[in-house]
């Protein structure tokens, strides 16, 4: 959707380039995004693959890429170690250890001294229990148990209770979006929310577009991140009211991503005057600044990932919907791994 909303209201035409988007459901593995892309390349010639949910699906297509010589845009997976994969991958949304480091200060800042983390168990996870962990030991906390959680059909009661036994001041979480609603169903049933241990994470838990279904239990959670639906800028609230008018919901960060990976590659082909080239269009991704709903965007020349502002959120109720509420800036933060 946000893909769509960009070419409306860009337009399907690029330095005389008429813009074709061609959608393929991944379904959700590896293999099948394998087969699409090479689909993509040998038979739709296409000059540019984008998207990618998911860490594993972004991977899998790093070698049909490279072999076509073409950029693949992560528009949503954030595990920090996609683009050290090939020269062909660039992102457009975030990495974990990105906006994992800011939270462990705060964490360190405010009071926080004992922290159990709690991940899903693939890329994203273990780079945010990473850079969760370095961080917050760094500036003097302790974490007392790092707990991941399988990916497939999470079940996180017996990982609760671990947390409820180590009894922490706060418990870290990050789980990919959309599991956020489950997981928050289960930290309320197990009373964890009135337990007193603070509930803190990267905001895929409290992802924008499912919060609203909640409830109170998610009121107060202080997360980090580098987009929210309440960003205070005139520029979201365009991108925001656009969004709800196509599809009547709330755009998270995942459309973010798809709606500024699209301005990266229309920003592109302005630059190389149409000229359609794999490298061509892969230099004039690299070194981009935008404004972006989110907020000023860079894309490292050398990483190809974005620095951005990651802001500190806290849940609140305004005029009857959960909203992140960003109450702190951190500016210009790029991702810790790739310095
Ligand atoms: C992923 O890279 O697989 C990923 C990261 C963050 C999410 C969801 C998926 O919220």
């Amino acid at each position: 959707d946000a893909v769509k909303l960009w070419i409306q209201q860009n337009g399907a035409t690029v330095a005389g380039n008429k813009v074709e988007v061609i959608l393929k459901d991944d379904a959700g593995t590896p293999e099948t995004t394998r087969r699409l892309a090479q689909e993509l390349v040998v038979n739709d010639k296409v000059n540019v693959l984008a998207g990618f949910g998911l860490t594993p699906l972004a991977l899998a297509t790093v070698p049909i890429a490279a072999q076509a010589k073409i950029p693949e845009v992560v528009m949503a997976a954030a595990t920090s170690s996609i683009t050290e994969q090939s020269p062909w991958v660039v992102r457009a949304g975030f990495t974990l250890p990105q906006v994992t480091v800011p939270l462990a200060d705060w964490a360190a800042k405010n009071n926080i001294k004992k922290v159990v983390t709690l991940v899903t168990d693939y890329g994203p996870g273990i780079d945010a229990e990473t850079a969760f962990k370095t961080r917050f030991s760094q500036a003097g906390g302790q974490v007392l148990a790092e707990l991941r959680v399988p990916l497939r059909n999470p079940d996180f009661a017996p990982f609760l209770q671990r947390v409820r036994d180590a009894n922490p001041d706060a418990v870290f979480v990050f789980v990919p979006s959309g599991v956020g609603s489950v997981f928050m169903k289960q930290f309320a049933e197990r009373g964890l929310d009135k337990g007193g241990i603070k509930l803190i994470g990267t905001g895929d838990v409290t992802d924008d577009d499912i919060m609203n279904d909640m409830g109170d239990v998610a009121l107060g959670v202080i997360t980090s991140f580098h987009y929210s639906a309440a960003h205070p800028s005139p520029a979201n609230k365009a991108y925001v009211d656009a969004f709800r008018k196509l599809n009547g919901m709330r755009p998270n960060f995942h459309s973010l991503g798809g709606y500024d990976g699209m301005r990266m590659i229309y920003k592109a082909l302005e630059t190389t005057k149409g000229n359609t080239d794999g490298e061509a269009l892969m230099n004039a991704m690299k070194g981009q600044s935008f404004e972006s709903p989110r907020g000023p965007v860079t894309i490292d020349a050398a990483t190809r990932d974005p620095v951005q502002n990651v802001y500190m959120r806290k849940v609140e109720k305004v005029n009857g919907e959960l909203w992140n509420v960003e109450f702190a800036t951190v500016p210009n933060v790029k991702d810790p791994m790739h310095k």
